[in-house]
């Protein structure tokens, strides 16, 4: 195959958010019991924290923290979470049939968050068994300063100053019917509607985030965000999209172009964000919180809960993907999909982070390891973070999914970086061509020095494991040409690169 990308230059770029780079910690499996936190690990420093898990999260390159889930948070009590650990109480986890012992709540997050660098925490409120009040409460607790029962609470708890959180999730997929305390869109809509108002008038200043649908494919996609926009567009700055994706069937064609729904999911929604504003004559903006997104192989074993009225495991291994290196790849397509979209897509959360469909694995006791999909994640983090979005033309040869009709071979995306760099990320989708893929250099980057490193195995399949942590790595590359206004290089197969230069 071949294809050819360039640089618009006449058109404006979009600045990227640094809130693209999110991730999400839920309170789910080995998400934070032995994965973020487990005290008596040789890592662990003296809250718990391992510190082997601190420094890849640190070169992962993730922002905002979504916290604390996912359909955990539908069945949460944040005052659980904090105080005095011996008094905190065990709790039933209905949404992954699990225990809470809730030795880890918001102020270790918080901590652990600090000790990262400042991480940015995005708050999500229980609209499944609670409402207004309780969302009223947690953010009293957690923003005013001082002088309340609430706010002494926390101080009392050990904080002296607020948290000061800006981003809050009004629930969590709520058009789920799977979510504890389901709602219809009308239902959800009044609640989170008169919930956003009300925390307004703790917090004029705060960035609020309502559910749109669990997937593109929800039987109430589309009905839903026109439904809840209706009700809460100039109360809130965002609407959420979740997407996951895996192969179905063995259809690795499909799989590979998972890019292509995300990309039509994000138009669909945009439009459908367009047309509230039109309709209510609005002036204000609602942008999209991409706020979880992953390959997620669902059916498979590991997603399944325990069963049984006595059975409530802590931290039981749950959703524990191991990604191949075609997920990978998949992951890198998704990447340059939301990059793409920077206009309207100004929050994501790659879900998750630890352990759980997450890019870094540890073991109890023992190491932790960067699964295949970290590799896309930390090297579009490391080169897109404080950059733009050039607008670009693209042009190349297609092939045939069953799920998606023709598609292209190639997506990709370029961004200039605040240092003048220059970073091109490129997916090839195909399963068994490689692609001649040119690049026609603007002018000023001429003269610059390329980084090439490629994602690929001839075993898509390749997985990192305990046994094997570095099967699969970024490859550098050589093999490139770079002569005077074009560079060139060969794409294999189910592969992803990216192109840096400085
Ligand atoms: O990320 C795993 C789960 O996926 C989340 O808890 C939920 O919001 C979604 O369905």
């Amino acid at each position: 195959g071949r294809a050819q990308f360039r640089v618009d230059e006449e058109q404006e770029s979009t600045p990227i958010d640094d809130r693209l780079f999110g991730s999400f910690v839920e309170h789910l499996g080995r998400g934070i019991y032995s994965g973020i936190y487990e005290p008596g690990h040789p890592t662990a420093d003296e809250q718990g924290f391992r510190r082997d898990v601190m420094d890849l999260v640190k070169e992962l390159g993730v922002t905002t923290i979504r916290y604390p889930g996912g359909n955990f948070v539908s069945g949460y009590r944040w005052e659980d979470g904090v105080g005095p650990r011996e008094s905190r109480p065990r709790r039933l986890d209905l949404a992954w049939h699990s225990g809470e012992s809730n030795e880890f709540g918001l102020h270790e997050m918080r901590d652990w968050l600090d000790k990262l660098g400042g991480n940015e925490l995005m708050e999500a409120v229980n609209l499944g068994t609670r409402g207004m009040q309780e969302a009223l409460d947690l953010l009293e607790y957690c923003n005013v300063p001082s002088g309340t029962e609430l706010s002494e609470r926390r101080r009392a708890n050990g904080h002296d100053r607020p948290f000061n959180i800006r981003m809050w999730c009004l629930g969590n997929e709520m058009d789920g019917d799977w979510q504890i305390g389901h709602k219809s869109a009308e239902e959800y809509a009044d609640l989170a509607n008169r919930t956003a108002v009300a925390m307004r008038m703790i917090d004029p200043d705060l960035d609020l985030v309502v559910c749109g649908s669990s997937s593109h494919t929800m039987p109430t996609f589309g009905l839903w965000e026109r439904t809840v926009l209706e009700r809460c567009f100039e109360n809130v700055n965002f609407l959420s999209c979740h997407a996951y994706y895996a192969p179905r069937d063995g259809d690795m064609a499909s799989f590979l172009a998972s890019g292509v729904d995300m990309d039509s999911f994000i138009t669909d929604v945009k439009a459908i964000i367009a047309a509230s504003r039109a309709r209510l004559g609005s002036d204000h903006q609602v942008f999209i919180s991409f706020d979880e997104w992953n390959v997620w192989y669902q059916d498979a074993e590991a997603s399944r809960s325990p069963e049984g009225i006595g059975n409530w495991p802590v931290g039981a291994p749950l959703l524990e993907d191991v990604y191949s290196a075609a997920d990978a790849v998949v992951v890198g397509d998704l990447l340059i999909t939301l990059l793409r979209h920077a206009d309207v897509v100004h929050a994501a959360s790659l879900a998750q982070l630890v352990n759980v469909i997450a890019p870094i694995m540890t073991k109890p006791g023992g190491p932790a390891w960067r699964q295949t999909i970290f590799y896309p994640f930390a090297l579009t983090s490391r080169y897109a973070r404080g950059a733009s979005v050039l607008k670009s033309l693209q042009s190349g040869d297609t092939y045939e999914t069953s799920r998606y009709g023709q598609v292209p071979m190639t997506d990709s995306v370029a961004v200039r970086g605040a240092d003048g760099s220059l970073s091109v990320f490129v997916v090839n989708r195909s399963l068994d061509s490689s692609v001649d893929f040119s690049i026609a250099l603007p002018e000023q980057d001429r003269d610059r020095q390329a980084t090439v490193s490629t994602l690929h195995e001839d075993d898509p399949s390749a997985r990192n494991t305990l046994e094997d942590q570095e099967r699969v790595v970024m490859h550098a590359r050589k093999d490139f040409r770079m002569d005077g206004d074009a560079l060139t290089l060969q794409l294999p197969p189910i592969s992803w690169t990216v192109i840096h230069l400085a």
